[in-house]
């Protein structure tokens, strides 16, 4: 909370001390985050061109239901709240967008609008945030079927083979696999909770664990901004290509 003392004693909304362009880093993300949120909402709701043999889009898998048999609505309906959860109740994400968009507060050390009306999550609705964790276990049902879906890309109705979707399909599931276990949540599972490794059951093992998804969680930022980029892009390609809009390249 950017109240008046980390402001530098300044109250009002917007007050600082601080001489940098600190608002130029909200921006990038506001936009981005816009973009993306309108275009996944598009493709979510037009339930058309998700599927050209052998890749799937990323916002429809698993596919469940696309005959239409129980289900009247696009498939991606069915499924994008496990991801969709995953990433609005991120770490990263959820200091990215209390700043791009609740100003609350707009930057480190710059004062905010509510003041001591602030919260925070200790009430709700942002209370719900604390279920993240939860949603790093859907996420890695989900992680599993994207590789799944990556590897089904090598297997073309006339063989085995390697287009260009399948490398975009390979590097999106890679980026999201990273994402996701750079988790700061499963950081404390592996051993962020533990006061001593070599006391504990596996010690030596999850001691290298954690030391490695450590390595992964310093770029989390990195791994959540490449991963957002990469999952759309993978629908937009696919989509491209179902549409007949685009060829895919076969390579191999
Ligand atoms: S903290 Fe970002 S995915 Fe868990």
């Amino acid at each position: 909370m950017a109240d008046s003392t980390a402001a530098g004693g300044l109250t009002g909304y917007g007050r600082t001390q601080r001489r940098d362009a600190w608002w130029i880093e909200n921006l990038p993300f506001a936009i981005v985050l816009t973009l993306f949120a309108v275009y996944t909402t598009w493709r979510a709701f037009a339930g058309d061109y998700y599927w050209t043999d052998p890749y799937l889009s990323p916002f429809y898998s698993p596919l469940i239901d696309p005959e239409h048999h129980w289900w009247p609505f696009s498939p991606a309906l069915l499924i994008l709240g496990g991801p969709l959860g995953f990433r609005l109740t991120c770490y990263y994400y959820r200091k990215a967008y209390y700043r791009a968009f609740f100003q609350d507060p707009p930057a480190c050390a710059v004062s905010e609008k509510k003041g001591k009306n602030y919260c925070g999550e200790t009430t709700f609705p942002f209370i719900l945030q604390n279920i993240h964790r939860y949603f790093f276990y859907i996420a890695i049902i989900f992680v599993a079927f994207l590789w799944y879906d990556a590897i089904r890309a090598f297997f073309f109705p006339n063989g085995v083979g390697v287009g260009v979707g399948t490398l975009i399909m390979l590097a999106n599931i890679i980026l999201l696999t990273i994402y996701t276990f750079s988790c700061h949540s499963f950081r404390h599972l592996i051993g962020g909770k533990l006061d001593c490794f070599s006391c504990t059951a596996f010690g030596p093992a999850r001691h290298s664990t954690w030391r490695g998804v450590t390595a992964l969680n310093e770029h989390h930022m990195l791994w959540a901004w490449v991963s957002m980029i990469s999952v759309g892009l993978t629908d937009l390609y696919i989509r491209l290509v179902a549409s007949g809009a685009l060829r895919d390249i076969r390579l191999l």
